[in-house]
């Protein structure tokens, strides 16, 4: 089994943006199981850490339970994220999209203020930043614009 997992990675190039997340949509549409020796074998192919892919790996399984439960993630499409690839990640999500039976796409917005880390997905309150191949939970507190109290005591 892992000779055959390690072939499905033959394609998958190197550190780029968002490798680790394409690769494991791959598997998904493969229909072959995502454990933690198989995020270890991507890992070493791709030179991240298994932390990294592991973390990638769970926060496209809570993507994608939350999209089925109708609440579909966020795809940016702004100028950075654009020229970092954002385009290739969208035809990888829309493929497993449309595999899982998912007709809703996925949100596009043109910024998610996460320009240096980008390509960026989000999904609940979890950013996927492809350019530094990362999940990071939203903790900013946004400001009101007039007396920068937060927002939700305003
Ligand atoms: S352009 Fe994508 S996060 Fe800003």
């Amino acid at each position: 089994m892992q000779d055959s997992r390690a072939a499905l990675f033959s394609a998958v190039g190197g550190t780029r943006a968002g490798a680790e997340l394409v690769a494991l949509i791959q598997l998904h549409l493969r229909d072959v199981s995502v454990d933690q020796s198989t995020c270890g074998l991507l890992a070493t192919k791709l030179q991240l850490s298994v932390a990294q892919v592991l973390a990638t790996s769970e926060w496209l399984n809570a993507a994608l339970r939350r999209a089925h439960d109708g609440e579909m993630f966020a795809e940016c499409h702004g100028t950075n994220c654009t020229l970092g690839g954002a385009g290739d990640l969208s035809s990888a999500v829309a493929m497993l999209l449309q595999h899982r039976g998912i007709s809703a796409q996925p949100q596009k917005v043109y910024c998610l203020s996460q320009c240096d880390h980008g390509p960026t997905l989000r999904s609940g309150d979890v950013f996927y930043l492809a350019g530094v191949h990362e999940c990071r939970a939203e903790t900013r507190v946004w400001r009101c614009a007039e007396d920068e109290r937060p927002v939700s005591e305003a």
